[in-house]
């Protein structure tokens, strides 16, 4: 079923405004014109689109290049350890979507041909991929016409088309998804997705949107009425919800715990790591706390990113503070 009428003439305006804004202040990225003998290069476009669901796009584009130069294609990354792999990915975070990329480049080498697939539910198959990044693989690489769902179309959306204030008026996924697809610009996907997410990058942004500057504006049900106390407020319960331990998020213990042992290939002992800790931090813990590590490192073997280093004997399973660890090979 379509658009009524009256939708299909605002949508064909608002579609139109936005791909006209998009030709004079769209951004730049490297995951737009990376080109493999004469088009945008399927694994590059994979390796940038995992990076960017948990990575600002300004350190993504820092740190892009020197991924591909190492793992050009698929094939190049299947062969990297665990260890390589973190490495790789410093500056990042969540390591976990590293080794993930690894196992999804392994699939790709052992199933598809050393290729990325161009089916979605192949794609869906594939470690790290959830329904939009497969999407937007198929749409920015192989230029299929979708319409691109994501947290920043949701939002510009939900406002021109709806009174959207706070993040209980964006519109239901159904009716977000014919919209989306009803005044997409038929055969011009790949910009008018890459074009929403600038628009609600730069312009709709999400706690302080720019109406004044926005060419739709006066069209907009939204405009000059968002309430951004709300997404402030989000924002702190959604910090205050974290797990601690010792004060910070487990999250940025983890982060720490990998960033040392990424400049020490032959492993520390937990106790030197609590050691280092104390100093860097003007001690965290006190004598008392030995040991307050240990389940962070536990977490982070369950992951695949740590191991114990050396012989353990059988039947050892719980960590001690002299034992030694290191990234996992
Ligand atoms: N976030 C996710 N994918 C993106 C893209 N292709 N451009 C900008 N931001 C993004």
């Amino acid at each position: 079923m379509g658009l009524p009428k009256s939708y299909q003439l605002f949508g064909h305006a608002v579609s139109g405004a936005i791909l006209r804004w998009y030709e004079h202040a769209g951004r730049e990225f490297p995951w737009r014109s990376i080109d493999s003998s004469g088009g945008l290069d399927p694994w590059a476009i994979l390796v940038s689109e995992i990076m960017l669901q948990q990575t600002q796009t300004a350190r993504v584009v820092d740190l892009l290049p020197r991924f591909l130069e190492r793992y050009p294609d698929p094939a190049a990354c299947a062969r990297a350890t665990n260890s390589e792999m973190i490495v790789a990915w410093k500056g990042l975070g969540y390591n976990n979507r590293a080794i993930r990329l690894r196992d999804a480049a392994r699939q790709i080498r052992d199933r598809h041909e050393g290729r990325v697939p161009q089916d979605l539910e192949d794609l869906l198959a594939l470690p790290g991929i959830g329904r939009y990044t497969a999407e937007a693989i198929l749409c920015f690489a192989f230029g299929a016409q979708i319409a691109l769902l994501e947290v920043n179309t949701i939002r510009v959306l939900s406002r021109i088309f709806h009174r959207c204030y706070d993040a209980s008026g964006l519109l239901e996924p159904r009716a977000l998804e014919h919209l989306a697809s009803g005044i997409m610009p038929e055969g011009r996907a790949y910009d008018w997705n890459q074009a929403l997410m600038d628009f609600g990058a730069t312009i709709c942004r999400a706690q302080v949107p720019r109406c004044r500057e926005c060419p739709l504006s006066s069209h907009c049900l939204s405009a000059g009425s968002v309430d951004s106390r709300e997404y402030y407020h989000k924002a702190v319960v959604q910090r205050s919800r974290e797990v601690r331990l010792l004060g910070r998020p487990i999250r940025l213990w983890r982060g720490w715990v990998i960033e040392k042992l990424r400049t020490r290939p032959t492993g520390i002992s937990i106790l030197a790591l609590e050691e280092i800790c104390a100093q860097e931090y003007d001690t965290v813990a006190t004598e008392g706390d030995r040991g307050w590590l240990i389940p962070v490192i536990e977490a982070l073997g369950r992951d695949r990113l740590v191991e114990r280093s050396g012989i353990v004997s059988d039947g050892d399973v719980s960590l001690s503070v002299t034992d030694t660890i290191q990234l996992k090979g």
